[in-house]
């Protein structure tokens, strides 16, 4: 197989994960990184054992070793870098949101079409085999028709009013904090097992934690902070929302977001009530699906190929019995991207993998559910 180059953009909290995911295909060479310094670049560049670092994006996206761009900047960069490395041919994978507007997201996806590469967004749980197994047996018919949607995402990790993220401010992480940040992780994951769109939402939406302590120099995402020097600064951003959902096959829907429920470390949790069972997935305990009965017993399918579907057993990378994680459900996305890169396939709609055009789609999501609250909660249309 053809070797592929790829460069990331945005060496943080998340770019570890790409890097490692894209080295374990075998066939993809991690050729250089782009910071916001060359100082920065160089740093990330050394402690991850890649050959070239860029201070500048332009540089990395104009390097001819470079097939792909990964994008995991903060949310307001995606859009430029985007954009320049479709300006240059190349294939990308942004990191979720795509963008901090729909119109924003809907130009991308148009921008990608028209360079004709290959374009993904990482919604990245998607690569979870049992995601794979809940959406086989919901196609199948195994739940009967679907009539409840519900579920959840929360964290806890801006409990604190010394906890800090470029995320909380809408220039650098859009309108939306919590809900672009992990609800459109929750609402694509729902979709995407279920099969069918989320067609209205009404929302409830609150900042719990509305004066926060920002640090003198900001930290990456997720770092703390340690004994830096603080400011104190106005919030307008969610960090906790509830949503009601109609989807377009009639079923109804609700979950919640937030990252201020202490205890919650990345509780995604997706249920699905059928008219003759129900499943749940519950991240945190990612290697187990509940299926529910009311004339059976209740079942724990374990996480084991030989008991999986086909189309969900090729996402088990290791027998029953043997744990698999957040890292392996990422590895299964990008080979899903890079198998149909090095397959030469273009960017077409029929992609196994979240494209630009669920990208715009999740933007237009969340925008519906901000226009929902700010209306005083009424149903809003995506
Ligand atoms: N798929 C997931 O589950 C997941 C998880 C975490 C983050 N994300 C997404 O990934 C992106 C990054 O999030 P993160 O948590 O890794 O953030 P982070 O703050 O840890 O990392 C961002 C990096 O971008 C760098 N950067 C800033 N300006 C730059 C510039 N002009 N050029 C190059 N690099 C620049 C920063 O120095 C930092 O290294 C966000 O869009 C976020 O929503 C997705």
């Amino acid at each position: 197989m053809q070797r592929i180059g790829m460069g990331l953009v945005g060496p943080g909290f998340v770019a570890a994960h790409h890097v490692d995911a894209v080295r374990r295909l075998g066939f993809v060479d991690v050729v250089a990184l782009a910071g916001s310094s060359d100082a920065s670049a160089r740093k990330k560049a050394d402690a991850w054992g890649v050959p070239k670092a860029y201070g500048r994006y332009q540089d990395l996206v104009a390097d001819r070793d470079v097939q792909v761009v990964h994008v995991t900047t903060p949310n307001f960069l995606h859009d430029p870098v985007i954009r320049a490395a479709l300006g240059a041919r190349k294939h990308v994978v942004s990191d979720k949101p795509l963008a901090v507007s729909s119109a924003e997201a809907r130009g991308l996806w148009q921008a990608a079409k028209d360079a004709g590469v290959v374009h993904a967004v990482t919604f990245n749980y998607r690569g979870n085999p049992l995601v794979q197994q809940a959406r086989d047996m919901i196609a199948k018919g195994e739940l009967g028709p679907v009539h409840y949607v519900h579920g959840q995402y929360l964290q806890d990790w801006l409990l604190e009013p010394t906890d800090y993220s470029w995320r909380l401010e809408p220039d650098k992480g859009g309108q939306s904090s919590a809900l672009g940040d992990i609800g459109s992780h929750w609402c694509d994951l729902a979709e995407y097992v279920v099969g069918a769109r989320i067609q209205s939402v009404l929302s409830d939406l609150t900042t719990v934690i509305s004066t926060r302590m920002k640090p003198e120099s900001t930290a990456e995402a997720l770092a703390t902070a340690g004994t830096q020097t603080r400011r104190e600064v106005a919030i307008t951003s969610e960090d906790l929302a509830s949503v009601l959902l109609r989807f377009d096959n009639g079923a109804r829907g609700a979950f919640s977001v937030g990252q201020v429920c202490a205890g919650h470390k990345n509780g995604l949790e997706l249920e699905v009530n059928g008219r003759r069972a129900s499943l749940r997935w519950i991240q945190e305990r990612q290697n187990e699906l509940w299926i529910g009965k009311r004339h059976e017993a209740n079942a724990l399918l374990a996480k084991d190929p030989s008991l999986l579907a086909p189309a969900a057993a090729r996402y088990a990378r290791l027998p029953g019995g043997h744990q698999e994680g957040w890292a392996d459900a990422f590895h299964n996305l990008m080979r899903d991207v890079y198998e149909w890169i090095a397959g030469g396939k273009g960017a077409s709609g029929a992609a196994p993998f979240p494209t630009f055009e669920d990208g715009y789609r999740s933007a237009c999501i969340i925008e519906a559910i901000l226009k929902s609250h700010a209306s005083g909660g009424t149903w809003t249309k995506i």
